[in-house]
Parts: structure tokens; C-alpha cells; sequence
């Protein structure tokens, strides 16, 4: 108690002129700030370090948007010294007072959400609408988590035996890594950082590579929040340097990640070796890929499915990890759907997302579009190019929105994650066909459903297993409390983000036991 309830933080609303006026206005106040160099924040201080690498506009290459000092391994120990120093008395520092920082960090990001958008827009490329959702997640998670903490401080008695006091609590694990994707830039960071620091860690936190400075923006909400020196620490770098030096530190008691499978499995593979004067079993949060399905009965409303389909697979060029990328369509309603979600897809535009008229703009890098290429030439001749769109001119790292057909459960592009614009249409004999096939790869992250069967909806509940289920609706856009978020099987550890059990995972319970 003492905390108002929680309440998810309002979308932004465009049929209000102050909104669609905020973010011109804060994309210039960006633009005005561009080319400055951004230390590292450890032990409460700005570190500078000599080497410095740019983070630009995916949109516009030449535009830089900051120089970014790049931690090394001294810094990386620099930093986990700071975090040990500052574990003890974080860890005793009373759950409430603990709780209150996330709420001022908040209240920081609320006063500057324009701003912390039109640095994402610029940074990685998100469509208006998906840079404030964002940051409104962001939000979401401080204020939930803050509040989770306080009904999980409190000791909990257990039994009735006479004669006998027992006490169930929990406490932090100690130094915390926090490795972060750039897809959510700011949301996934703070959620996992705040989760660590609140229940009574310290953490060393490392962005992608890709979206820095969105990490330089989460350090400056908590500096705002006046958390003590070493609780938080920012140590961007090079991965193929500092990444694995990280993980393996044995001052690290507990990592928690989101990103790639790949990255995901090597960390508690390496995770799991011990080393020198390490003293705790190392924990793993770790949040992979999907390769995420929708159904479409033979009763689905497509007035509903088509829009909801496309922004499902191609909302910010389809780099979500819960995106949809395979649309299991049955046979009787196969080319009605297909016709109608081509001519909806034909109508989207293309370009640098600054531009609110565009649908989709450019992908994270080189090596995406690259990626991205290659896995749409595969399906040329895995199946049937449906529709490719237009590549906007311009030096942006660009690839075409790509429909394919007749694809299969065995095709690469119905298993392997492809995290772009890329959506593979497969055509189901009848409804049990197709949960086999939304079933069969190894992710199970999200999934969705349309039909207006009950019986159909009622065996989906039960039949298609992934983390986060939607029947009727979209697949992406999962809010804190509402819907905790994380997949089982190769897509994670069933952590679930924004949920009731979450910050458990953060802590040790421990049990005292008084004979009286
Ligand atoms: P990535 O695995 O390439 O990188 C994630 C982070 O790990 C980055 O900070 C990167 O620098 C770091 N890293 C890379 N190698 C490392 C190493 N050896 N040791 C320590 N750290 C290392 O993923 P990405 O490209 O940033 O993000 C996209 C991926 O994330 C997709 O697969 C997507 O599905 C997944 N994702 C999952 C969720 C979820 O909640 N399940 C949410 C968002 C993104
Ligand atoms: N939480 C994000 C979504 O649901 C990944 O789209």
C-alpha cells in the first residue's frame, strides 16, 4: 500500500493537436543536440574514454547523431567494483525508499517522453506512435516494478505451529549484468534494470551497440533520480570485447538478457562455468527470438485480421521480437485473405519514419539489410513472391516488405527468425493442420488467432503454446500488468516481463525460523 494503484501509462494520442505538434517540434530540439560525445556513468561519474565510436540515423547515414566513449575491460572492472562497493547498503536500504527512485526515474521520463521518443525516431528508426509506446513502457515497467517490490518486502508468516515463528523473505543476489537488445531501446533496458535495482541489486548495464544512446538516456533517468553512486552503472562497448568479459566476471551473480538465441545460449553456456574466487552460482534471465504465427480461420473476419495482420508483421519493418512472421491461412479462405492483405500492403508507404506518413522506414544496419535480403530471395525459391514494396530512394539501410506463398512447415523461412519486414503465408488444410504447424518451430513467443468459432478459440487456449497467446487481435504491443511478456521453449527462460513473478527471479528467498 501507499502507493496509488498502477495505471499504464496513456498512449500517444494523435487526435490531439498538442501530441501531433510535440514531436516536430522535439525532433528539431534533437537535431540541435546532434554530434556531442557521451561518456560512460560509473560510480555516479562520467567516464570518459579515448575510444569513441559514432551512433547514426539508420534512415540518413551521414547523419551522426553522437560520438560514444566505449568501455573496455578496465572499465567493465571499473564498473563492477563500483557495484560491489555499493551492494551492501543498497541491499539493507529500506524496499520502499528502494521503490520511491523508479518513481522519481518515472516522473523523469514522463517530463522529457517527447524527447526520449524523437531520440529513438533518429536512433533506430520507430514510426511515431512506436517510439512513445516505447517509452511508455519504460514507464510502465518503473512504476509496476517499484510497486511489486513493496508487496514482496514485506515478510511473509507461514504456519500456525505453537510455539514457532516463521518468516519467508527475499534478498538480492549482488551485481547484476543487464544486456540489452535495441529493438526496445529504452523499455526492455529499464525493465530489466529497474527489476535488478529495485529488489536490491547493483548493475552494470550494457546497450546494444546499435542504440547507445537511447542507454545514455536511461542513465541520466536515474541519475535524475538521485540513486546512490554504483547502484547503476552504464558501460557501453563492443560485445566481441567487453560481452563475453562481462559475463564471466566472477563478481557477477546474475545476468539478465534479451536478445538473439545465439548471444542468448552462449551466455548460460558461459554462465555456467565457475571461475576464481567466484562465490555465487551465476542466475540467467534470458529473454530469445520468435518465429510467430497467426490463424486465420475460415470465419475470420478480415476487416479485423488484414490491418491487424499487417501491423503485426510489418510495424517498425517487423523487428519485434513478437512479431508476426508466418500467417497460416485456411485453404477455403486462402485467396480472399491473400488478395485483400496484398492491396492493403500496396497501399503503405515507405521512408525515414520522421515523416508520419510513412508505414515503414529502415531497418537497424548493414548486416539486417543484408540478412534480410538473403532470407527473401530464399523464399523466391522456398515459394511464391506474393508482393514486394517499393525501396524508398535515399541512403538508408532499406529493404523491400516481402509476402511469400506456399511456403511449408519444413521451409527455412517458416523456422529460422528473420527479424524484418518478411512474412511467410502457409495454407492449412483445416484447423488442427494448422496449430500443428503454428506449434512447430522451435520459439514459442507469441501467437494469434482470428475466428469467430468458440469451439476454434477454445482449442487454441489449449493447443497453441507460446508465452503470449491473442485471440482476435494483433500480436505485438503486450503492457506491463496486463500482459507479462516471454515466450518458453528456445524463446526463454519464462521469466515473464511486466508480470506478478518477475522480480523473483532477482532474489534469493530465505526462511527464518524462531522457536518461541
Ligand atoms: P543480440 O543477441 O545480437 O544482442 C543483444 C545484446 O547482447 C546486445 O547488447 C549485444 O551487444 C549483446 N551481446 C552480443 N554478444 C554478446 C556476448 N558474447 N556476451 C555478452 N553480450 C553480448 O540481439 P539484438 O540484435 O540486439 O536483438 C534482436 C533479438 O532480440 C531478436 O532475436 C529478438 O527476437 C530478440 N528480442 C527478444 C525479446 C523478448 O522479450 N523475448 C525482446 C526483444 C528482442
Ligand atoms: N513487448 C513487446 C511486444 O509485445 C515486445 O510487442
Amino acid at each position: 500500500g501507499g502507493f496509488p494503484p498502477f495505471r499504464n501509462e496513456p498512449m500517444a494520442d494523435f487526435t490531439r493537436a498538442d501530441h501531433r505538434a510535440a514531436f516536430p517540434k522535439a525532433l528539431a530540439q534533437v537535431r540541435g543536440q546532434l554530434g556531442k560525445t557521451y561518456p560512460l556513468f560509473i560510480n555516479g561519474r562520467d567516464i570518459m574514454t579515448g575510444n569513441l565510436l559514432p551512433t547514426v540515423n539508420p534512415n540518413r547515414l551521414s547523419e551522426v547523431l553522437g560520438q560514444i566513449c566505449q568501455a573496455g575491460t578496465k572499465e567493465v572492472d571499473d564498473a563492477i567494483t563500483a557495484a560491489v562497493a555499493a551492494f551492501p547498503a543498497w541491499r539493507d536500504t529500506d524496499t520502499r525508499k528502494r521503490a520511491g527512485y523508479l518513481l522519481k526515474a518515472a516522473e523523469a521520463a514522463r517530463g522529457r517522453i517527447f524527447e526520449l521518443s524523437a531520440w529513438q525516431i533518429l536512433e533506430i528508426g520507430k514510426q511515431w506512435d512506436q517510439a512513445y509506446a516505447d517509452v511508455t513502457e519504460a514507464i510502465d515497467f518503473l512504476e509496476y516494478y517499484a510497486r511489486e517490490m513493496v508487496r514482496l518486502g514485506e515478510p511473509r508468516r507461514l504456519g500456525h505451529a505453537p510455539g514457532e515463528l516463521n518468516h519467508y523473505l527475499y534478498e538480492p543476489k549482488g551485481v547484476a549484468a543487464v544486456i540489452a537488445p535495441w529493438n526496445f531501446p529504452l523499455a526492455i533496458s529499464t525493465g530489466m534494470a529497474a527489476a535488478a535495482i529495485v529488489t536490491g541489486n547493483c548493475v552494470v548495464y550494457k546497450p546494444s551497440g546499435l542504440t547507445p544512446l537511447m542507454g545514455r538516456c536511461l542513465a541520466e533517468l536515474f541519475r535524475e533520480a538521485g540513486l546512490p553512486p554504483g547502484v547503476f552503472n552504464y558501460t557501453p562497448g563492443p560485445s566481441a570485447t567487453m560481452g563475453d568479459y562481462l559475463v564471466d566476471h566472477p563478481a557477477v551473480s546474475l545476468i539478465a538478457f534479451t536478445g538473439s538465441m545465439e548471444t542468448g545460449l552462449r551466455i548460460i553456456e558461459r554462465a555456467a562455468t565457475v571461475h576464481p574466487g567466484q562465490q555465487n552460482v551465476k542466475k540467467v534471465i534470458c529473454e530469445m527470438g520468435g518465429k510467430n504465427a497467426i490463424i486465420i480461420d475460415d470465419d475470420a473476419d478480415l476487416d479485423e485480421a488484414v490491418p491487424q495482420v499487417l501491423l503485426s508483421a510489418f510495424g517498425f519493418q517487423g523487428q519485434k521480437c513478437s512479431a508476426c512472421s508466418r500467417v497460416i491461412v485456411l485453404d477455403a479462405i486462402h485467396d480472399r485473405f491473400a488478395e485483400r492483405l496484398v492491396a492493403m500492403a500496396r497501399a503503405t508507404t515507405a521512408g525515414p519514419p520522421e515523416d508520419p506518413a510513412h508505414f515503414m522506414g529502415a531497418v537497424a544496419d548493414e548486416k539486417a539489410a543484408a540478412r534480410i535480403r538473403g532470407y527473401i530471395e530464399l523464399g523466391k525459391t522456398e515459394g511464391q513472391l506474393l508482393y514486394e514494396g517499393p525501396v524508398p530512394e535515399g541512403e538508408g539501410y532499406y529493404v523491400p516488405m516481402a509476402i511469400i506463398d506456399g511456403i511449408l512447415p519444413e521451409h527455412r523461412i517458416a523456422r529460422e527468425e528473420i527479424f524484418g519486414p518478411v512474412l511467410a503465408v502457409m495454407r492449412a488444410r483445416d484447423f488442427d493442420e494448422a496449430i500443428r504447424w503454428a506449434n512447430a518451430p522451435r520459439f514459442a513467443l507469441t501467437g494469434g488467432v482470428f475466428s469467430r468459432s468458440p469451439a476454434h478459440l477454445e482449442q487454441a487456449r489449449r493447443e497453441f503454446r507460446v508465452g503470449n497467446l491473442y485471440l482476435n487481435r494483433g500480436i505485438t504491443g503486450a503492457l506491463v500488468e496486463r500482459q507479462p511478456f516471454g515466450g518458453s521453449r528456445m524463446s526463454g527462460v519464462g521469466t515473464k516481463a511486466g508480470g506478478a513473478d518477475y522480480l523473483l527471479h532477482f532474489m534469493d528467498p530465505r526462511v527464518v525460523t524462531e522457536n518461541t
